[in-house]
């Protein structure tokens, strides 16, 4: 029986919250294993609509969900987003639900500081969520983190908070800010510490059982490949490494437990934030893609820039990551369009590449080399089978998992999880 391990290939907001959904039924645990609640995971069930922003996607199944320690929590917004789940029909509880004790947690002044940063960036912003992703996972590496075990020592974290708040005061002086209220935050996490507790586990210890005993593991990746800290756009980037190989050290389970890597690809491209983005549309093009595909963000709402499909960039996401499969979601935003165009390569001062460079101004002025195909008269939407998609739906298909190098698995045709079309099972390969 294999794991499966799911991965966004592009720039965040691929699908991937409908798609472990639909393949959390047949798991037996569901593992968060980095991001944070930057992460916007749309479900649809029937007329419930669902918003996930730091719960694994399983929660909703009931399956098993544990958060992993590659995560950062803030502790008050997994408090609102269970309360608003549960609020919706949702069972969450210890039974059900674990954190790992050694997550780093995000606290008010890592939000602070991203806020503090992103104004004083003006237009050289990264375009963050604004939770406090970066500075959490800064302190992390630079061992000042406040972890969820450290919620069960309260008296005796005065030499911790000596050191985080010696960091954090420098850097809020350096913003003409007041120094951080170290009474007040003490007083915040005593009053959330025995939230959090109920649900603190060493889980590597827990998911290791669940291996041994044979069930089926999936891990539910957050952002995408090109926002990756290593392999993305740098510095236009989230904070953590969003590849598959991340699911084994931020969850505690070995390499060889992550099994199929299944990437979840848009059948075209769209990004939030700044950064370079080569088969961008800011045509009326782009602007019906937006509309169709109601490409706004879960967290923040904001207007998600659209582009034709690039596979040399999900080519480059696939092979970094090991994908084994792929999921290729909204499909049906492409419906009744005359034509499509893909991006086979780039054109960068007279040469021709056939890979995105890592330099941030080679990135910014690579120009695409596009193919045209026919667009389809018929419709996807709603598709279950691939007997009903128009044949030159699946020419589309076809010619991007030849270009990209990777199988498709998966064929996603509406937000609702039922049209979903399975080509090859992830779980059983
Ligand atoms: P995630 O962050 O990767 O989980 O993706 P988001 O949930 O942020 O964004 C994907 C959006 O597209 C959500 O609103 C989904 O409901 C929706 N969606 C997912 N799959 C499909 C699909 O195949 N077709 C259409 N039209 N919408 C989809
Ligand atoms: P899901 O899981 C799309 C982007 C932000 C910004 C950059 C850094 O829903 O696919 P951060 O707050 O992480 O420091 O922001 O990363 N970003 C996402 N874009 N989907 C996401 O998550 C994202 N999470 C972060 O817009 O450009
Ligand atoms: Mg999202």
């Amino acid at each position: 029986m294999a794991n499966v391990t799911v991965i966004g290939a592009q720039w965040g907001d691929e699908g991937k919250g409908k798609i472990v959904d639909w393949l959390a039924s047949r798991a037996d645990a569901v593992v968060r294993f980095q991001g944070g609640h930057n992460a916007g995971h749309t479900l649809v069930v029937g007329e419930q609509v669902y918003k996930l922003s730091l719960l694994p996607s399983g929660i909703v199944t009931g399956t098993l969900s544990i958060i992993g320690n590659g995560v950062v929590l803030d502790p008050w917004a997994l408090k609102a987003e269970i309360e608003k789940l549960t609020a919706q029909g949702v069972a969450i509880n210890a039974d059900n639900f674990a954190i790992a004790d050694n997550c780093p947690l995000i606290l008010p002044l890592h939000r602070d500081l991203d806020g503090l940063r992103e104004t004083a960036a003006g237009s050289g912003k990264i375009g963050t969520t604004g939770r406090g992703i970066g500075p959490a996972y800064e302190d992390k590496v630079g061992r000042r983190a406040i972890r969820v075990c450290d919620l069960a020592h309260l008296d005796a974290l005065d030499s911790q908070l000596d050191r985080l708040c010696a960091h954090h005061d420098a850097l809020r002086a350096g913003f003409g800010q007041p120094p951080v209220d170290r009474d007040a935050l003490v007083a915040e996490l005593r009053d959330i510490a025995p939230y959090v507790l109920q649900f603190a586990q060493p889980v590597w210890k827990r998911l290791n059982q669940v291996r041994k005993a044979g069930a089926r593991i999936l891990f539910e990746g957050a952002q995408g490949v090109l926002l990756d800290v290593d392999h993305g756009t740098y510095p236009f980037v989230t904070s953590s490494n969003t590849v598959s190989g991340t699911a084994a050290s931020g969850s505690g389970l070995g390499p060889n437990a992550t099994g199929f890597v299944l990437g979840i690809v848009k059948a075209y491209t769209t990004r939030v934030g700044s950064g370079p983005f080569p088969t961008e549309l800011e045509d009326a093009t782009g602007q019906r893609l937006g509309e169709r595909g109601h490409e706004f963000g879960t967290v923040t709402g904001r207007k998600r820039r659209c582009g034709w499909f690039d596979a040399v960039l999900v080519r480059q996401s696939c092979a970094i990551s090991g994908v084994t499969g792929i999921a290729l979601t909204k499909v049906d935003v492409l419906d009744g369009m005359e034509k499509v165009k893909i991006c086979t390569g780039y054109r960068l001062r007279g040469k021709v590449l056939d890979y995105f460079p890592s330099h941030a101004a080679d990135q910014a002025e690579v120009e695409p080399i596009y193919e045209e195909m026919d667009g389809w008269a018929g419709t996807t939407a709603g598709a279950r089978s691939w007997a009903d998609l128009p044949a030159q739906a699946i020419k589309y298909i076809q010619r991007v998992q030849e270009l990209i190098e990777t199988p498709v698995a998966l064929v996603s045709t509406s937000p609702e999880r039922e049209d979903t079309i399975l080509v090859r099972d992830p779980f059983v390969d």
